[in-house]
């Protein structure tokens, strides 16, 4: 995911410290050249040797080390990014006033690339007005900054300064550093998630989607570079990126208000929600007393929401899918020429472990071009970049 990209850590004195450990081995993991500069005192809270170790260079604390002047121009010009994190309330005063008294200050000074700092200090410190005027004036520099956390903070208390989790920065730095421009201008509809159609205030009738496929299709379209709107039915789980736009509803006659609204602007449309295809005729406004052995519920079809905006479309590109469990491609390609897509994605409920609930999917890509894309059982974040990449190559 970071195949290539340069990224300078600067790890200042903060008990936070220890928490890079794992952010290195998390840029490491994603294939980024990770180099580390630290202040004497960060020193103290975590080991320069694991950190060297991990990132598989030699980490510099000092401005000449052994009689070698470490070169703080060649760094700060080295890096694609250069991440100050902890920052503790010290070297954001000095980063505000541009005071260069080590080698951290020094790269900082002479860096050519975007900045993004972690704040990590106790509430107190993190709401004085000086912090406050600092954090002011380093933004107005063009630094970033990545939000603290609320949490239990080292001097026990509890409050805003905890520094953000080292998986919360490493999707910070892939999301506003990182993203791709293939899908720049392009406007991307994704439902996903079941619906809920209530029956009375207290029952519904749903299914098992959880939404972890349109979600992670959300996902790898937003980081090709997309505007993402997702309208998402009840699931448990969210988007990582912050910029991806949700709506959250919870009935298929929502879902289809929604995804409407904004599909005349968008460019494609993917509706891989598992959209009810009945709700309750009658919503009983008191919950329902058991009464008779038997019981009949009236059912009124929802509307299809794929085949009527398939009916609107002008410019969209749509992806529809398919859950079929027995004649599997003819259904598929009747619902691709029925509903007027692009293309269906179709996962068989009979393969294994592939489906709802699950992190891996197998699916085959029909368009309407008359090809046919078999996939292998690939986690659901990998068959998300393969419906991705056949969407960029279809419609781009
Ligand atoms: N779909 C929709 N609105 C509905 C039902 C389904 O937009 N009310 C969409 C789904 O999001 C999916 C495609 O239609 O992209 C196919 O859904 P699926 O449940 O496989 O098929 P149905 O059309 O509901 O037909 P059936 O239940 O008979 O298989």
């Amino acid at each position: 995911m970071l195949a290539g990209k340069k990224i300078l850590i600067g790890i200042t004195g903060s008990i936070a410290a220890y928490k890079i450990i794992l952010l290195t081995r998390l840029l490491v993991k994603a294939n980024a050249e990770v180099k580390i500069v630290m202040t004497a005192s960060a020193q103290q809270f975590v080991s320069p040797l694991v950190l060297s170790t991990l990132s598989k260079s030699e980490v510099l604390i000092d401005l000449s080390n052994n009689n070698n002047w470490a070169n703080h121009v060649a760094l700060g010009r080295w890096a694609d990014i250069m991440l100050i994190t902890p920052l503790s309330c010290n070297t954001l005063a000095k980063m505000a006033n541009g005071i260069c008294d080590n080698l951290l200050m020094a790269v900082y000074l002479s860096a050519t690339c975007h900045v993004a700092v972690a704040p990590a200090m106790d509430e107190d410190m993190w709401h004085h007005p000086s912090t406050k005027r600092n954090i002011e004036t380093i933004k107005s520099f063009g630094n970033k900054i990545i939000n603290v956390e609320k949490g239990e903070l080292a001097s026990g208390l509890f409050g805003d300064g905890r520094m953000a989790e080292p998986e919360a920065i490493f999707t910070y730095v892939i999301e506003n550093f990182f993203r791709a421009k293939t899908l720049n201008n392009k406007t991307v509809v994704i439902t996903a998630g079941p619906t809920r159609e209530a029956i009375d205030p207290v029952r519904y009738i749903t299914n098992h989607s959880t939404g972890k496929m349109g979600i992670a299709l959300a996902e790898s379209l937003y980081m090709h570079g997309a505007d993402v709107h997702l309208i998402c039915g009840p699931v448990n789980i969210q988007p990582k990126y912050k910029g991806i736009n949700v709506t959250n509803i919870e009935s298929a006659k929502q879902m289809f208000e929604a995804t409407e609204k904004h599909f005349a602007n968008a460019d494609i449309l993917i509706m891989s929600a598992a959209v009810a295809d009945y709700a309750a005729t009658v919503i009983a406004d008191k919950k329902i007393k058991k009464k008779e052995d038997e019981w009949a519920l009236a059912l009124t079809k929802t509307t299809d929401i794929l085949a009527a905006l398939g009916k609107q479309k002008t410019k969209q590109f749509i992806v529809g899918f398919a859950l079929e469990t027995n004649n599997v491609k003819e259904n598929a390609m009747q619902k691709l020429k029925n509903k007027n897509a692009d293309c269906i994605v179709l996962n068989s409920l009979t393969d294994e472990n592939a489906g709802f609930g699950y992190d891996t999917n197998k699916i085959t890509i029909l368009g309407k071009d008359g090809e046919e894309r078999n996939f292998e059982l690939k986690s659901k974040n990998q068959v998300a970049e393969d419906i991705a990449q056949y969407i960029i190559e279809k419609n781009v």
